[in-house]
């Protein structure tokens, strides 16, 4: 558990720890108290990742998600996080049309949201918009292999890169987005073999998701890692508690317990002096 007066985290620090031997943890985060509870676990880095379109706003996928939603998300994880680098990831829609309208939501993702960093989906056919962003001073995390975004370009929720052809364009994607100038880049659903070679070629840390144990970092999403989401858990997701279940005990037992009396007790109620009672009864009977 990190203590919270522990300084602020910065993107050279994820370099030092790779080249150190440690991994980087990054966790999604989609609100205030969500948000506390990851910075002060130690994570390095908490994602305002278009997933909350899911987990927080129950859309089916990240695809309505727009740049005032993440906006308004960010603020909130902002407030809370003291340590973490923020990585705040931009929608579909808000860097796809051209390099400007890049720069301007990544602008706001920083200025209103308070993000320290942006992320954001796509191959080598995004590397000329990563570097635009770069370029006018905002560091930017890159994320191949499933990018739900273009969920519907890719078949649905698939596990990428699978053919040897599919494999290779990963890496070239990966060697273009670190060519641009991302700092790190997100590895997700592909196999761990390549994604262990993408891990070896490149130079900037790989943050996996679904890509094994051979990537410099790991990112799971606060909801699926402790069961607070019921739809569906992809196979790479890891359960470490079942909030979900603890949370509708708590409910169901409340309502149990006010049915029988049982809550609230005396110790949740407030008294008053048996001389102001009597005063307060006098009071409303002479009306
Ligand atoms: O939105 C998100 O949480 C993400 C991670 C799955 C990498 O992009």
């Amino acid at each position: 558990m990190a203590d919270s007066a522990d300084k602020k985290l910065s993107i050279f620090d994820l370099q030092e720890k790779v080249d150190r031997g440690e991994k980087i943890f990054q966790v999604t985060a989609v609100d205030f108290p969500t948000a506390q509870l990851v910075d002060r676990s130690g994570v390095d880095c908490i994602l305002i990742g278009d997933s909350l379109g899911m987990t927080a706003l129950g859309y089916s996928g990240t695809v309505p998600v727009t740049m005032d939603e993440m906006v308004h998300h960010a603020k909130a994880i902002s407030r809370a996080a003291k340590r973490s680098i923020l990585v705040g990831d931009l929608p579909l829609g808000a860097y796809h049309a051209c390099k400007e309208d890049a720069i301007n939501n990544a602008m706001r993702m920083v200025k209103e949201g308070g993000a320290d960093v942006v992320k954001l989906e796509g191959g080598e056919e995004f590397a000329s918009t990563a570097k635009a962003v770069v370029d006018a001073g905002i560091p930017v995390m890159a994320h191949i292999g499933l990018t739900p975004q273009l969920m519907s370009k890719l078949g649905g929720f698939k596990v990428q890169g699978k053919s040897a052809i599919a494999g290779a364009q990963l890496l070239k994607d990966a060697l273009a987005l670190e060519r641009a100038g991302c700092f790190a880049i997100v590895l997700e659903a592909i196999p761990d073999r390549v994604a262990s070679l993408i891990t070896e070629r490149l130079r900037i840390p790989t943050i996996g998701i679904g890509a094994g144990s051979g990537c410099d970092g790991q990112n799971l999403v606060l909801h699926d890692m402790v069961g607070l989401f019921d739809r569906f858990a992809p196979k790479f997701v890891k359960k470490y508690a079942d909030c979900w279940g603890m949370i509708s005990k708590a409910l169901t037992d409340f309502q149990t317990e006010v049915k029988q009396g049982q809550f609230p007790l005396t110790e949740h109620s407030f008294s008053m002096k048996d001389d102001e009672y009597r005063a307060f009864l006098k009071a409303v009977d002479s009306d």
